[in-house]
């Protein structure tokens, strides 16, 4: 959450860093700011909304163009979004900007302190405490590269802070710790930003910075040059520091809507391709399955006992569908819990137990929290993830990453169908090193994966009926959603979608469960989304949840069944049936889904919502 964006260049500065900003737009939308080095001193500017209402002020209050700037897009957490909690912060003789992502958890006594030695705070941010901190620390004669490492040596929390001081007019200092910040190198130039969509319309080359590091980006100058522009990276003490430089492998193009009436529509689009990539190169010469990278020796991988995957919000639905694939492939026992609870409640962990962290940002700060409390307790932990570069990959023993490509839309779809992929292929790859499944079992199923490609772009070409049916319910005040098995985690992904985008009260539950209290809630026109199991696979569950239609429509309930094509016993018993391509029973929800994200992104429209930012909301939550 918040976006930040720095370059140093000989572009114009604000342009680029509000072009930056508009990419990282969905990290945060509360309020915008930008401030360029220009004419011996900084020029800023920041509002409240979204980056439009900053883009109109700069129409009628013009900022010089400046080589160096930086800018901030918000998701409040200290002080609400008004323009003066925007970002970028100054200092009192105005000389220091900063913009930060996280949170100064400290901040309340370093305030009293500032306060006590005449600086006058004017918002109620933790980060404004950070230009003053810089600013002494410059005029006590540190560079600004210096200041920040004494200032973060100084500070509680998570944050990525990025910095620019009048003095130093081709020098930009980022920061961070817990908090994503990654550095752009092209000709002559450099970005740091929140993620590389910040700047991949102009380079691909990417440096990833560590935990608790500072970087330096210079132009014309400074060590390591590269196109007269220095990259140096220290840690909080100013010990030179080890980087991983790596190759941004998807273009500008993929961050774009490409004609797409939102980039939620594109994303649900790119879902056959998302998954058709996640699952290349996976089976390597000799016929094993290759997961990325695998710092976890085979035969720790045969001791394991307990399987626990942690996850927030849509890929913790994921890790509930991994949990079937998991125990019938592996036979290991999975937990799966929300990240922000795990290490709560002091889970029984040890090194027999594998950890799997699932996240498509790679910083969700609860995921990160909990794997670090798991590799405290000496369990390994394996990510899946959608972005390189990220916290959590880096922190994990092993990664296999998603190839969805950029998600932009707040709410996840692509990330979500390929979070469900890695975690079959990680089930499958447990089932192989621990010789629980046949070499040919598992090609079968990566066979079998590899045609949900095709069968989520048959889903995709007759969606219009969905659309209808949304834009029929638009005025509706509750959707219930109900699955069993694999079709259950579906039926919470399918409310959490239209809870997110549509703001409207919807619940998923375990159709099992509904005759112990949930059935109270269904009255006259009542709609109820079923997503309704194979009836080739565990047919006694299909039998039994085409009975719970029946008990739901006999009360009044509206009907709205997804279901295997030629599976006619649910037509009597549905008033809608949407019809999806037959699958293997685990796999059905790379299928079952797909309708359930374009319900709700049409309902969403329909109500006249912004789907790919909706209210409250961030893509990226890099608080706890
Ligand atoms: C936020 C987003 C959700 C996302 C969740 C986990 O809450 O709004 O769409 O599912 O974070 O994000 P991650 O990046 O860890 O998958």
């Amino acid at each position: 959450m918040c976006g930040i964006v720095g370059y140093v260049g000989s572009q114009s500065a604000l342009e680029v860093v509000l072009a930056g900003l508009r990419r990282l737009e969905y990290r945060g939308y509360d309020s915008a700011g930008v401030a360029v080095l220009a004419d011996g001193g900084i020029a800023a500017a920041k509002k409240s909304g979204k980056l439009v209402n900053l883009e109109k002020a700069l129409v009628d209050q013009p900022l010089p163009a400046g080589a160096a700037g930086i800018g901030h897009t918000r998701w409040a957490t200290h002080g609400g979004p008004t323009d003066a909690n925007a970002h970028p912060h100054l200092d009192n003789a105005g000389r220091v900007a900063v913009v930060h992502n996280g949170i100064i958890e400290n901040f309340a006594e370093l305030r009293a302190e500032l306060a006590a030695r005449g600086h006058v705070l004017g918002s109620e941010t933790d980060t404004e405490v950070v230009a003053h901190l810089l600013a002494e620390e410059c005029s006590g004669g540190a560079d600004l590269a210096a200041a920040m490492r004494l200032v973060c040596r100084r500070l509680n929390g998570a944050f990525t802070l990025v910095a620019v001081h009048a003095d130093a007019p081709d020098v930009v200092v980022g920061a961070r710790r817990d908090s994503p910040l990654v550095v752009g190198v092209g000709e002559g130039e450099a970005f740091l930003a929140s993620d590389v969509a910040a700047f991949i319309a102009h380079t691909r080359s990417a440096i990833e910075l560590g935990q608790d590091q500072v970087v330096e980006v210079r132009r014309d100058g400074g060590a390591g040059g590269a196109g007269g522009v220095g990259v140096v990276v220290t840690d909080f003490d100013g010990r030179p520091a080890d980087v991983r430089h790596f190759r941004v492998d998807w273009d500008a193009a993929a961050a774009e809507k490409g004609g797409h009436a939102s980039f939620m529509h594109k994303e649900i689009a790119e879902q056959p391709r998302a998954v058709a990539d996640t699952l290349l190169g996976r089976i390597g010469a000799d016929g094993e399955l290759l997961l990325d990278e695998l710092r976890i020796p085979a035969a720790e991988l045969r001791e394991v006992d307990k399987v626990v995957v942690v996850a927030c919000g849509t890929a913790f639905h994921a890790g509930l569908i991994a949990k079937y694939a998991i125990e019938h492939w592996t036979r290991i026992p999975c937990e799966v819990e929300p990240a922000s609870e795990f290490r709560h409640r002091d889970p029984i962990l040890d090194a027999r137990t594998l950890v799997v962290a699932v996240s498509q940002s790679g910083e969700t700060m609860d995921t990160l929290m909990a794997l670090r409390h798991a590799r405290e307790q000496g369990s390994r932990v394996l990510a899946i993830c959608n972005t390189n570069g990220s916290t959590i990959p880096r922190e994990s023993d092993a990664v296999l990453y998603t190839h969805a490509g950029p998600e932009v839309a707040v709410a996840s779809t692509k990330a979500f169908l390929t979070q469900l992929v890695a975690c079959y292929l990680v089930a499958l790859y447990l089932g192989q090193v621990r010789g629980t499944k046949w070499g040919d079992e598992i090609q079968g199923v990566v066979r079998d994966l590899a045609g949900i490609a095709g069968a989520v772009e048959r889903v995709l070409a007759d969606m219009e009926p969905v659309r209808a049916l949304a834009r029929s319910l638009a005025g509706a005040g509750t959707v219930l959603f109900l699955g069993r098995h694999v079709g259950y985690p579906v039926a919470l992904e399918g409310a959490l979608k239209l809870k997110e985008l549509a703001y409207m009260h919807a619940e998923g539950f375990a159709a099992g469960e509904l005759k112990h209290g949930p059935i109270a809630l269904v009255e006259e026109g009542l709609p109820v989304v079923v997503v309704v199991p194979s009836p080739r696979g565990r047919s006694v569950l299909h039998d039994k949840i085409v009975s719970n239609i029946q008990e739901i429509r006999a009360r009044g309930a509206r009907t709205i069944v997804i279901a295997e094509e030629g599976d006619e016993t649910v037509l009597p018993c549905a008033d809608h049936v949407v019809w999806v391509p037959v699958t293997p029973t685990l796999l059905q929800p790379l299928v079952t889904t797909v309708p359930l994200q374009v319900f709700a992104c049409e309902l969403a429209v329909a109500r006249g919502n912004e789907v790919d930012q909706p209210r409250n909301l961030a893509k990226s939550v890099t608080v706890e």
